[in-house]
């Protein structure tokens, strides 16, 4: 398999996101797509803005914008944020794109055509306070699995099971809190997601396996309570219109799909972007893929029925051949001191005012090497601050700087030749061989933190061998063992640059800029190149970068605490 599919969850277009949203989607889905584009790879890693339903509406509302304008205008703030972030999109697009409209339209078509599309007249909650249908999620009450009592009309965010709201105790309006709602009634399209149980039940089967707990648990738990027919229309003004040619009746009446029937299809609709935009072939990724492609989705938990049932009954039940998802990496919850991240009460770290605050490495390695992947994770500033200046400012920005300096002061600007290597040498080049295995069984299994701690001992590896080496003693009884040193420590220091580069890709840049390479085109190494530390030879010249990393100080510790909220320790 050499085609790799990635895409992160769409985030929603309304509002900046936070860092938890950050790194349980889009970031890790970059670690991984820059790590195989290294490794060889042909890489498509799509994502795209998540622009309609009700909350886009409200947003908007807010906003005093026209609905269109207000999300063209998210789109480029959210785009732009993550251009700064360093995500390495091959396409960021957006549902409400003509492309998404059409596949999504060909899809609810092709469902209609096979029997799992029905027209059904529903009783809808309708707020008279409001003076309007409300929403599932606009709904909020007593969860009746989990007792939650904030869960809303279409899923508890605490035990994940998607919910129907008349399935809420004592339900209220999320708008107004108003308890007066009232039953109406209104037809929309059913898709009979019971008729297709047997199918999912059976792919999952075939697939789940091959999952992270975390993702085929959320999947069977769901299985197993049934699947039940959804309303997959809504009373909206802003979403992909019902087609008139199948269903004039309703689309008169201007019904929309649900957000989430045509938000996944974006993952096909933004590849279509892209492929207008580039000339790329859409079709050999999505359509009658071969299994040379592969394709990875990543999110977060509260996604993972939408994505392995919800979305594969779609598009089981289209009886065209789509490529459904090979592998699902989800994510816990990031909180911030134990509580939730919160876009509404504007608890936490916001992604743009994280760039405001440090460049994007520092907060891509912390949030990677800290992933919430087997249990939640919990950001402290504390803790942020002692990654940055142990791990990246200490062991890998120090190491960098001091190597090259001491090497410019004694031996000038080229990479000095010095003695042959000897034990010191031949002991480092296995360690850092079999750190380099370690390092690539993780990222090849997705286990971020572990390829992060093994990214640390290649860093920590560098430090070890200059203690017992001590070039600053060497060159005083014995220059050419010095050099020799240095020769090696420098080609650890490109070593580091080319495998540092899916976490920390400007500082990874910055290093390897420093150096004036002939042809510098090389994406990794092998074991054997690792081994022999000799891809920069004696003669390379140059240049010191500046820091790459600064330390966090206590002062800046403690305006941000006092800033952003929480406890020192
Ligand atoms: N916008 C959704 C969320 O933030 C995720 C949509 S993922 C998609 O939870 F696949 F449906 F697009
Ligand atoms: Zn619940």
């Amino acid at each position: 398999m050499t085609r790799q599919l990635i895409t992160s969850a769409l985030p929603y277009i309304n509002g900046i996101k936070h860092l938890g949203n950050m790194v349980g989607s889009m970031l890790p889905a970059d670690v991984y797509a820059r790590y195989l584009r290294q490794r060889g790879h042909e890489v498509l890693y799509i994502c795209a803005t998540d622009e309609h339903g009700t909350p886009a509406e409200l947003a908007a509302q807010e906003a005093g914008l026209p609905v269109a304008e207000f999300c063209a205008r998210a789109h480029d703030q959210q785009k732009a944020i993550y251009d700064g972030f360093r995500l390495s999109f091959d396409h960021f697009g957006r549902s409400s794109s003509p492309q998404n409209r059409e596949i999504t339209q060909e899809i609810a078509r092709e469902l209609q055509a096979n029997g799992f599309i029905e027209e059904r007249a529903i009783r809808q909650v309708y707020s008279v306070a409001d003076g309007r249908f409300l929403p599932d999620r606009y709904i909020v009450g007593t969860c009746p699995f989990c007792g939650y009592d904030k869960a809303r009309g279409d899923q508890c965010e605490n035990c994940t099971r998607v919910l129907d709201p008349t399935d809420l105790l004592e339900p209220r309006s999320a708008i107004s809190g108003s308890a007066e709602l009232e039953v109406r009634e209104t037809k929309h399209l059913f898709l009979l997601q019971s008729k297709l149980t047997d199918e999912v039940e059976a792919w999952i089967a075939a697939h789940g396996d091959d999952w992270p707990v975390l993702a085929s648990s959320i999947a069977r738990k769901w299985l197993t309570e049934g699947l039940q027919d959804r309303a997959i229309t809504r009373d909206l003004e802003w979403g992909v219109p019902v087609p008139a040619d199948t269903w004039p009746e309703l689309a008169a009446e201007g019904k929309v799909f649900y957000v989430w029937f045509d938000a996944p299809i974006e993952y096909i609709g933004a590849t279509r972007e892209w492929a207008d935009a580039t000339g790329g072939d859409w079709r050999s990724w999505w359509y009658e893929a071969d299994d040379t492609v592969r394709y990875t989705e990543f999110m977060a938990k509260d996604n993972v029925p939408f994505h392995t049932v919800m979305f594969p009954a779609t598009l089981l039940g289209s009886r065209q051949p789509w490529k459904k998802v090979d592998y699902v990496k989800a994510f816990n919850w990031l909180t911030y001191y134990g509580g939730k991240f919160s876009t509404s009460q504007k608890l936490g770290i916001f992604t743009d005012v994280a760039l405001e605050l440090l460049p994007a490495d520092y907060w891509r390695y912390y949030l990677m090497a800290n992933a919430p992947e087997s249990d939640d994770s919990s950001f402290t500033w504390d803790l942020f601050a002692a990654t940055v200046n142990k791990d990246l400012a200490d062991t890998l920005g120090n190491f960098v700087n001091r190597v090259l300096s001491f090497s410019r002061k004694r031996f000038g600007d080229e990479v000095p030749a010095g003695a042959p290597n000897g034990d010191a040498e031949t002991a480092l080049g296995e360690q850092i061989a079999e750190l380099l295995a370690e390092y690539e069984a993780q990222l090849d299994a997705l286990n971020f933190r572990k390829a992060a701690q093994a990214l640390r001992a290649l860093w920590s590896a560098g430090n070890s061998y200059l203690d017992v080496t001590a070039p600053w003693t060497e060159i005083k009884t014995d220059p050419e063992a010095a050099a020799r040193t240095l020769r090696t420590a420098i080609n650890l220091i490109h070593l580091y640059a080319v495998l540092s580069e899916p976490f920390i890709p400007t500082a990874a840049r910055t290093i390897r800029d420093s150096f004036a390479l002939a042809d510098d085109t090389r994406t990794w190494v092998s074991a054997d190149e690792a081994r022999a530390l000799a891809l920069v030879p004696a003669g390379t010249g140059f240049t010191v970068p500046p820091v790459l990393f600064a330390k966090i100080t206590d002062e800046d510790l403690a305006a941000w605490t006092e800033r952003f909220g929480g406890e020192r320790a």
